[in-house]
């Protein structure tokens, strides 16, 4: 299973994830690498493919607002700075300590090209083993190649250099093979060759990509690998490309709910987000927002027009109708909330029927308030719970009731009223 202990040669692979950039053309105060697709730092998904790939040790590179970007990324990867940002030479270069005896592959991967496929990045670095080559790279045809290096090869088609989009000439310009940013390379090659690199004066910065021309004048092995979908290379620079990667995470998130054996009944109008657990036979109907850290459990239905917000439980058989937003909330099995309401910081047990306008008013302006309801609980419509307060079990809460802050329902009791009177028993009649 983990490539990392598999007898395939990978083992020993360490992986360098370039993310001090600013994005000035993200025209954002967030570092890129931070911006979310999906409800995830698009430099996660980077590194989800690192470890896919078999990575043991991965290094993120970090440089503007650092310090975020390493609380964003936890314990897992090794964080280096990069104190200027003089390009992505000089990035890689700010590694070379940690490595200084290390004598395998190095992987490099930028922070800002989440589409990465992790099959393709996997038979990058089996062809860069296979090959002996010095240097493997990922290239991709594509269809608008503006803003990426371009690939120069010569007459029998060996690569010769990289040329950025800024310093190609007119006719390189046309060249449609374009350079992803995945490098797999010797590490000692790599590193003696950094040292080497120029400053491009143009930009004022030390390209990575030159270590082709250096490696191609050194007469090293270069090897290529050109990705299938030109899609997967996406880099994000803009606010634009960030909801193309958007829209192709989304898609993906939705094919494997629905291979999973969730319905979606209309995936144009769907969204939801990374990480997100659904299990089968759950209907999710159109117009309906799903956000990360949510769990929804079997024979559910959600929607149409529904959010739920992040810290959401559901058991299974759960409904949640039109019009609903629920936040913060464990909701236990065959529970129904069908139309307009908002669950939020709630308790809720199983076969419970939430009226048509309930509210949980969970903030007090300082802090929230949990709301607890017990199994077979019945809160009648338009009531409104002001939290903290508890609902016992068979509990039943009059329509139009507001049941105030502090109050406790007893098993079986009914409250009733504005402010709501609250009696021990449930009336039989
Ligand atoms: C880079 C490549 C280009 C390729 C494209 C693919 C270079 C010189 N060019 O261009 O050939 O087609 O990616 O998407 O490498 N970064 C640092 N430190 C720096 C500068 C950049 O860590 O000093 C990081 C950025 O955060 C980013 C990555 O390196 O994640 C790439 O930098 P970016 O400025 O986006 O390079 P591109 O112009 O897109
Ligand atoms: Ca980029």
């Amino acid at each position: 299973m983990n490539a990392a202990k598999g007898n395939d040669g990978m083992g020993n692979l360490r992986t360098v994830i370039l993310a001090a950039g600013k994005g000035t053309r993200m025209k954002s105060d967030v570092p890129k690498v931070l911006h979310e697709a999906c409800g995830k730092p698009i430099v996660e998904y980077v590194l989800d493919a690192a470890k896919a790939a078999g990575s043991l040790k991965t290094y993120v590179v970090v440089g503007y607002k650092g310090d975020a970007v390493k609380k964003q990324l936890g314990s897992g990867p090794i964080i280096v700075r990069q104190p200027k940002l003089s390009g992505t030479a000089d990035a890689v270069r700010r590694v070379a300590g940690h490595l200084k005896n290390y004598r395998g592959d190095v992987l490099i991967l930028c922070g800002d090209t989440p589409l990465l496929n992790k099959t393709v990045i996997k038979e990058l670095v089996g062809k860069h083993k296979n090959s002996k080559a010095v240097c493997t790279f990922l290239t991709a045809v594509a269809g608008d190649p503006q803003g990426y290096g371009r690939i120069i090869r010569d007459g029998h088609g060996k690569v010769v250099a990289i040329r950025e989009d800024k310093d190609a000439l007119d006719h390189e310009r046309n060249i449609a093979e374009i350079n992803v940013g995945v490098y797999c390379a010797q590490s000692r090659a790599l590193f003696g060759a950094l040292k080497r690199i120029r400053l491009n004066e143009k930009k004022k910065e030390f390209y990575l990509t030159d270590i082709i021309d250096l490696f191609y004048q050194d007469g090293s092995r270069i090897e290529t690998v050109t990705t299938e979908d030109p899609a997967e290379g996406l880099g994000v620079n803009t606010k634009e490309d960030l909801a193309v990667a958007e829209r192709v995470i989304r898609d993906k998130i939705l094919k494997n709910f629905m291979r999973d054996g969730v319905t979606i009944v209309d995936p144009a109008t769907t969204y939801i987000d990374a990480d997100v657990k659904i299990g089968k036979d759950t209907c999710i109907r159109p117009f309906t927002i799903i956000e990360k850290d949510v769990r929804i459990g079997d024979r559910c239905v959600i929607g149409p027009f529904a959010r739920l917000r992040p810290g959401v439980r559901l058991g299974n058989g759960v409904e949640i109708g039109n019009f609903t937003e629920v936040s913060r909330t464990k909701i236990g099995n065959k529970t129904l909330m069908k139309h307009f309401s908002f669950l939020g910081d709630a308790l809720v047990g199983s076969d419970v029927n939430i009226g048509a306008g309930t509210i949980t008013a969970n903030f007090d302006g300082v802090r929230k308030n949990q709301t607890k309801i017990g199994n077979g609980a019945f809160i009648g419509s338009d009531s409104i719970l002001i939290a903290p307060v508890k609902i016992g079990n068979k509990a039943v809460v009059g329509a139009g009731s507001v049941v105030t802050k502090g109050k406790v329902v007893p098993d079986g009791g009914i409250a009733v009223g504005v402010p709501a009177r609250i009696r021990a028993r449930r009336e039989r009649g």
